[in-house]
């Protein structure tokens, strides 16, 4: 299989089937760990709480991630999203690095390869995840996968550190999928650095490391100056990488421009709205999650009180927004 394309389709369904396993089981895993020793009633209200909060990404405002079960309501409607879309760009990359001659990034390696990947604004780690699915199809596709350590950097630790749970779990549903031998081995291949405080000193790629800096759905027009912050940090400390790039939600991709060191005519941009063939589809169902989600909301009475669960609809597919994305390949090596 030609590693640009996307996995096989039995693939791709074991490895989503295994995504939504890991967040169905570290939903309720963590579910029970907010609301130990709470009756019905309380339950009810942090729950509601938490949709409410998480509403206002629908109108490009940042919820208080930092707050009770704001994370795991994040992790339910957006993670197999978030997974999705940067699985999609980093599929991208390899169109792209074909299209401009440029060497795309260090994903695979001939031999003793090394990636470093500096994720800001990483939430529970859709990068890590996105990164291991495609270097799953280049397993798949016959490549060698460089030594992949990834540097996740947020403002708000309950958001890593639940995205370092549901990953935990990724890993022994994966394990536990003979169809997913090539997904098991690019796993192997990641190793996650402790999460830090957005502000912690951003670590410099080696001299014998490719280098990628992304930052995924991580402006909003509220933190537009710190996360620009973050950025030329993470740059400061890695002057020449191998690739960046970032999303937002296409309606907001001017906040996208002039971040970067590098001339605007090396940065494309590209909307990212309906690449079937390089993602997961759309409409593949998040089964357990949504069981979990939908049996969760009747034991509360949440289905009853906003008629149709509204504040999820949507939730539970593989179905991005319209999503902006803006790609630098560093010039000058062919490939
Ligand atoms: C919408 S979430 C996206 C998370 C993840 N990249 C994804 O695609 O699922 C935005 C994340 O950016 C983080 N964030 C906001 N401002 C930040 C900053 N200045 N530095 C680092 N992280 C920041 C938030 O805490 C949140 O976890």
């Amino acid at each position: 299989m030609d590693p640009a394309n996307g996995m096989a389709a039995a693939t791709a369904k074991a490895a989503a089937n295994a995504i939504d396993a890991a967040t169905a089981a570290t939903a309720e895993a963590e579910f029970a760990r907010l609301t130990a020793g709470l009756g019905s009633s309380a339950k009810q209200d942090v729950v509601q709480r938490a949709i409410d909060e998480t509403l206002k990404l629908r109108a490009g405002k940042q919820p208080a991630y930092h707050s009770e079960c704001v994370p795991l309501l994040y992790l339910l409607q957006y993670q197999a999203k978030q997974i999705n879309l940067v699985y999609s760009v980093i599929k991208r990359m390899t169109l792209y690095r074909r299209a401009l001659g440029r060497n795309a990034c260090g994903l695979t390696t001939s031999g003793g390869g090394r990636l470093r990947i500096i994720d800001v604004g990483c939430g529970a780690l859709a990068t890590q995840f996105a990164a291991a699915l495609a270097a799953a199809d280049a397993i798949e596709a016959g490549e060698r996968v460089a030594a992949i350590s990834v540097a996740s950097r947020d403002n708000n630790p309950s958001m890593p550190a639940l995205g370092w749970k549901m990953w935990k779990e990724f890993k022994l549903a994966v394990k536990d999928d003979s169809a997913l031998a090539s997904l098991q081995e690019a796993v192997e291949r990641i190793h996650a650095d402790c999460f830090e405080r957005a502000s912690a000193p951003f670590p410099e790629a080696r001299q014998d490391e490719d280098c990628w800096i992304s930052a995924i759905h991580a402006l909003y027009d509220d933190n537009k100056s710190d996360v620009r912050d973050s950025l030329a940090r993470a740059f400061a400390a890695n002057p020449d990488p191998d690739a960046a790039f970032m999303t937002t939600h296409n309606s907001k991709k001017s906040l996208m421009r002039g971040l970067g060191p590098f001339d605007k005519r090396l940065w494309a941009e590209f909307p990212q709205k309906y690449e079937h063939s390089v993602r997961i589809p759309d409409d593949y169902p998040l089964r357990r999650t949504s069981e979990w989600w939908r049996d969760l909301q009747k034991e509360l009475g949440l289905l009853e009180k906003r008629g149709d669960g509204a504040a999820l609809q949507g939730a539970g597919y593989w179905r991005w927004a319209d999503a902006a994305c803006r790609l630098y390949l560093r010039p000058g090596k062919n490939v």
